[in-house]
């Protein structure tokens, strides 16, 4: 639990539903020090924990966190490895305590792409928490926005050539009912930390309409009242639609 204190600016009408974190700049924080790119992402898992208990204090209904993206595979094998071996360490030792949170858990992205081994952990961690009420908390390792709407679009085709829909009845709903994070709300609030101002093909769907915040603190020093100040801005938005606004 975070000291309360921090939580005395927050007007929590005016909070968003589901907020969506690209964690960035765990390799510049590392380098910029003098340190390997790993002890980077080691830094950010401490940073991870602290904005999830933000979300947990608060009551988020959704955080959406990008962990590994289809494109990080681009990286030297050792990242790769190391940050593999994180994630495994990260759900054996969080798993318990966001389970006493409240915290429901689910995995995003093409999943199947991991080992058997880090697979059994995600659906165990999964199972685990799926009674629970509180944040629902979305870890989005090998994700793409792109390939999760390809997936979508399959899922959709096959239920299609199968006789059980026709093609009259895709919509927005039917299609989001098909994607990553069928049965949430969308994106309302999109952070990207250290500086790049770019979506890098996080939840394209989902974020049509996010309010993006953007800083050039790096993950590692984010801090939670960084994402409080991120969140308070948000209430202080004018969010139109595409109507005339407030
Ligand atoms: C984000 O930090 C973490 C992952 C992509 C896994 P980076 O590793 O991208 O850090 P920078 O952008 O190189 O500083
Ligand atoms: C996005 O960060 C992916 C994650 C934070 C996991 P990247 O560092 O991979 O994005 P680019 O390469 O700068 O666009
Ligand atoms: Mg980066």
């Amino acid at each position: 639990m975070n000291d309360k204190k921090i939580y005395e600016r927050v007007d929590k009408t005016k909070l968003p539903r589901h907020v969506a974190i690209i964690m960035d700049g765990n390799g510049r924080w590392a380098t910029g020090r003098g340190l390997l790119r790993s002890a980077g992402h080691t830094a950010g898992v401490k940073t991870l924990k602290k904005i999830l208990t933000v979300a947990v204090d608060l009551n988020l209904e959704a955080l959406t966190v990008y962990a590994f993206s289809t494109e990080n595979w681009k990286r030297p094998h050792a990242e790769v490895d190391f940050l593999m071996k994180l994630f495994s360490e990260y759900i054996e030792k969080e798993k318990r305590e966001m389970n006493e949170k409240n915290v429901r858990i689910r995995f995003i992205g093409r999943l199947e792409e991991f080992s058997p081994g880090i697979q059994k952990q995600m659906t165990d961690a999964t199972e685990l928490m799926k009674n629970n009420t509180g944040v629902q908390f979305n870890v989005a390792a090998n994700y793409g926005g792109r390939d999760e709407i390809i997936r979508a679009a399959k899922k959709i085709a096959e239920k299609i050539s199968a006789g059980k829909i026709s093609p009259d009845e895709i919509d927005g709903t039917l299609f989001d009912g098909e994607t990553d994070t069928a049965g949430q709300p969308p994106v309302d609030l999109l952070i990207r930390t250290s500086g790049d101002m770019r979506i890098s093909n996080f939840l394209l769907w989902q974020s049509a309409y996010a309010e993006l915040w953007f800083t050039k603190t790096t993950w590692p020093e984010f801090s939670p009242e960084e994402f409080i100040d991120a969140l308070i801005e948000f209430g202080k938005r004018d969010r139109k639609f595409g109507g005339l606004g407030k």
